[in-house]
């Protein structure tokens, strides 16, 4: 694990709107995490349904091994709660526990996943769930859980436009009673919601605004005026696939602009490689699935 710090970074475009100085940022102030993690004990890519995905190209369970590792054992260090789910044999893509679900005040909205190959982690999520006292929702509509799902300022931003259903959302308010504000994703290199947007605080965000059609990005305009917004090069590292507890961010590490953006605004971030898992076109966001009891 390596901490960033903003001195020895390279500089990078100037992105970031309304940015205060280190000195003049906010104290932050860490929440307490619980989350679900799943080991990649049987990760590989043998089929592709994102454009990070290519079959021929090799891949290391061990190396995905190891760097998971090194994000748990970030969360860990943070003091969060980490739970685990057993990995099943044959779903590849399983270590991708934030598309298991959403879960808010002790509920749980089990997912429905969009293609077949994933489709047995749905029901192997909601036994998780169901066995750790979360009342589950088994859902009528596709949703690929928290990947599409985050919680900001009491409201659910909910993804769609290429795995998560529109119906989902519907789902979704009747389940938590919440307002859930619909984003539509355009760029098929962030088809899930959190590799796109990053939650940094109850009520921060970080965004690249090209992955938004042009109402949802003027949504996120109205709503957050002062979002940090991120550029493609850290975006392509899905450097907005990270996750934190309102003080720390944990990041890849090859997004050293987003670093320096969020060092601007008070935060402290840890980076992370995560690069054998990128293959697969996920990240650290990706392998975190959030639990609210
Ligand atoms: N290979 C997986 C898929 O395409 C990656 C999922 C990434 N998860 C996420 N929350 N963005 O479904």
């Amino acid at each position: 694990m390596q901490q960033e710090t903003t001195t020895e970074r390279p500089t990078a475009p100037e992105t970031t709107t309304h940015a205060r100085t280190a000195a003049s940022a906010p104290e932050r102030i860490a929440q307490h995490k619980t989350v679900l993690m799943c080991r990649p004990e049987h990760f590989t890519v043998s089929y592709a349904i994102n454009p990070w995905m290519d079959p021929t190209k090799p891949t290391s369970t061990d190396v995905a091994l190891a760097q998971w590792q090194s994000l748990h054992d970030a969360y860990v260090a943070l003091g969060y709660d980490v739970e685990l789910i057993d990995p099943v044999a044959g779903l590849d893509d399983m270590v991708y526990a934030a598309n298991g679900g959403f879960t808010l005040d002790g509920k749980a909205y089990g997912a429905k996943f969009a293609f077949a190959e994933r489709v047995p982690e749905g029901p192997a999520y909601m036994a998780w769930f169901e066995a750790h006292g979360f009342e589950v929702h088994e859902p009528e509509h596709v949703n690929e859980g928290e990947g599409d799902m985050l919680l900001s300022s009491g409201a659910i931003l909910a993804g769609h436009g290429f795995r998560t259903s529109l119906e989902s959302h519907d789902e979704l308010r009747r389940i938590f009673d919440r307002e859930v504000v619909s984003l539509r994703l355009v760029d098929p290199r962030f088809y899930h919601l959190d590799t796109a947007m990053a939650i940094l605080d109850e009520s921060t965000i970080a965004y690249l605004p090209a992955a938004f059609d042009d109402a949802s990005r003027a949504e996120l305009e109205r709503r957050y005026p002062d979002a940090i917004l991120v550029d493609e090069a850290d975006a392509s590292v899905l450097g907005l696939n990270s996750f934190g507890d309102g003080r720390t961010m944990v990041i890849a590490e090859r997004a050293t602009g987003f670093a320096r953006q969020l060092a601007e605004r008070g935060f402290e971030t840890v980076g992370l490689d995560l690069s054998e898992l990128l293959l697969g076109g996920g990240g650290i966001k990706c392998c975190t699935l959030e639990l609210r009891r």
